[in-house]
Order: structure tokens, then sequence, then C-alpha cells
């Protein structure tokens, strides 16, 4: 009898990464993956460094540092603070905790791709709501949920739209939510946003035991490398988190990166100040190219060049010519092509390549 694997597995779409390479181009401009392109902070890499001499020792297996300095950074109990492997261990963790074969997982149309990769990993249907003018539709979101939907995922801002939900649109999602769904409000972008209508979520945590906030250190503080993303929930599904990772889940290089990135304030300043530069700034000169540029809070935009094949070939002239941004047909927006705010100079290129553009 042949090997076969649990429902789910063998049929689950594979995430398909944004690519760092393009033929004959030694050092592409990569615009793919929305990354921090000023790195990261210097002390969390000397940190990192520092880490190296102890690599024969098992990490500190509850990321206990990591999580004090989490919870003092943003105010909230580290009791609460579960550490992964990125904010992708995290999700997919409580997808396990609360979903299986038949359930349904809930997402907006136009969000992250992990959510129904994630889902069918269990078993569990994947079910979009649709979204209005690429915002997530907060009653479109309460009218999809039925007896059989077990987690709500809302990326907040959503990746790749770049739209935000206000906090009392959230009050309202949270508040219509039945208290047997798990409501996860993916913060990966928290920190860049800087508008009073906004909050990363932690407060409706403190409120309701079904709620869910997830970050990540791949964003702002530019550690994607070391995988490294958190939760903050309630007590009882802080528990099931534990009881479901791995005993060392972190590593303890990431551990002392992920530290040193918490306590340095001014890195985090300096890249937010450098993306409310470029995000206006970018999106001004992309649109007197002829882009169309929904509005975006996070580091990066959608650009639309009309047509899904004018758009293509907007992405290949772009990547032949070294700069490699992504398309969103995966997300069911052809139309458009994700790009992450780069450096000045990366930014400039991106703008001169497309002003060669004959679409
Ligand atoms: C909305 C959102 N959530 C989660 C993640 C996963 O981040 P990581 O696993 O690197 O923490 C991403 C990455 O692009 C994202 O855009």
């Amino acid at each position: 009898m042949p090997l076969v694997a649990r429902p789910g597995i063998a049929d689950c779409p594979l995430y398909v990464p944004g690519s760092h390479e393009v033929d004959g181009i030694a050092e592409p401009v990569v615009l793919s993956a929305n990354e921090n392109p000023l790195g990261p902070s210097d002390k969390a890499v000397a940190a990192y460094q520092a880490a190296a001499t102890q690599l024969h020792r098992y990490p500190e297996g509850g990321a206990v540092e990591l999580r004090d300095a989490i919870g003092k950074r943003f105010g909230l109990s580290p009791d609460q603070i579960t550490c992964g492997a990125g904010s992708d261990e995290i999700l997919t963790f409580l997808t396990r905790i609360f979903a299986g074969p038949g359930d349904e997982v809930l997402y907006s149309q136009h969000g992250f791709l992990m959510y129904p990769i994630n889902a069918k990993q269990v078993g569990a249907i994947p079910v979009q709501a649709p979204e209005s003018n690429l915002r997530t539709d907060v009653q479109a979101v309460l009218d999809s949920i039925n007896e059989k939907t077990k987690i709500v995922f809302i990326a907040n801002p959503n990746n790749p739209t770049g739209s935000y939900l206000t906090t009392e649109e959230m009050r309202t999602l949270v508040e219509g939510i039945p208290e047997n769904v798990l409501l996860v409000l993916d913060s990966a972008y928290a920190e860049y946003v800087e508008l009073n209508d906004y909050s990363d979520g932690s407060q409706f945590v403190d409120q309701y035991p079904n709620v869910v906030m997830t970050r990540t250190f791949s964003k702002i503080f530019g550690l994607a490398a070391v995988r490294l993303g958190w939760c903050y929930a309630s007590p009882q599904v802080t528990d099931l988190l534990n009881r479901l990772r791995g005993p060392f889940n972190t590593t303890a290089p990431s551990q002392a990166a992920g530290v040193a990135a918490m306590e340095d304030l001014a890195h985090t300043d300096t890249a937010r100040a450098h993306n409310n530069l470029w995000l206006p700034k970018l999106t001004n000169e992309l649109e007197k190219l002829g882009a169309i540029v929904p509005p975006s809070v996070g580091n990066f935009l959608l650009a639309g060049f009309g047509e899904a094949d004018t758009t293509q070939a907007a992405y290949e002239y772009m990547h032949k010519n070294g700069v490699i941004t992504r398309m969103m047909g995966g997300y069911g927006l052809p139309e458009y092509i994700r790009i992450t705010i780069g450096t000045e100079k990366e930014n400039n290129l991106l703008l001169d390549v497309l002003s060669n553009f004959k679409g």
C-alpha cells in the first residue's frame, strides 16, 4: 500500500515566495517581499553574531528575555506573548489548534495567501468574504460566518492591498463575531501606521478571549531571515499555543537579535520616517507615469497598469531590467503589481525603468 497523506496536504497549493534573482544581473533590486530596504538594526546584527559563540547550546525554550523585551516595548504582559519562527508559524499553530477537516476558515477576499494555505493543510475549507474597493468589508465578513466557521483571519493593514480597518470598524467586527470563533488580527505592518484611527488590535485581545494579535520581526525590524514572530493572546489561547509549539521553536541567535531590535527604538523611527517619505512620493510618481495606485498604509503599494496583460508586460519589463516586483494574480488581482518601498536609489531606479516602459 502506498503512503497516503492526510486530507489537504497533497493538494495544498505551494506558496511561491518572491524571487530574488534575475538572469544576467548580479545585484537586482528586490522590491517583491515587503522587507525593510534599510536592513536590520546594527545592534540586532551584533547580538546575533555574539550568540554564534554558543551554538552548541539549546536556546532558552520559553524565549523569556525576548517576550519580556516585546512586553516592555509594547506595554503587554509577557505571559500572554508567544514567539514563533516567523508569524507564519504562529498562524499555522492557530489554524491547527482551532480548525480541522470540514471546518471553514474565513478571510477577506484579497487577504494574505497563507490563510487559505493553512486552512487547506488541516483539511479545512478556506472561504473568502468579498471586499469592496480593495478594503475588508466588515459586514461581509460577519455575514459569511456560519456554524462551520472556526477562524477569521484579518490582516490590518492588509497585504497586498495596503488598506486598513479603523479601530471602530474593528470594534464592530470583534463585537459581531461569535465567541466560539477565533479572530486573528494579523498586524504584521502595524509599526508603519501612525494614524489616530488605527489600532494594532491588542486592546481587543484584552477584552475578548477569542481575539489574537500576531506580529512579526520580518517587516519594519528588518529581520526576515531570522524567522521571528509573536502573538498576544488570552491566557487560554497562550496555554494551547505552548502545548503545540516545539520546545525550542525559536533559535538563540534569533532571540538575541529580537531583544536588541526591541530595544533599538531609533532604528524603527528611521525605517518609519523613510517609509513616510517614500510611500507618498512613489505613489505620486507612479501615478504620473499613468499607474493606478490604491491608497496604502504599509511599506508597499499596488500599481495597476490597466489590463492584466499590460500589467504583466510592465512586470516583465521591470524584471528584465533588474527590478523585481510581484504579480498579484495569486491574490485575485491580475491587473496589479505589488511594489515594496525601497531605498532612495532603488525607488529612483524603478521609476527610471518604468518611465521607459511602453505599455
Ligand atoms: C500580512 C502578513 N502576515 C504575515 C506575514 C508573515 O510574516 P513572517 O512569517 O515573516 O513573520 C506576512 C509576510 O509577508 C504578511 O504580509
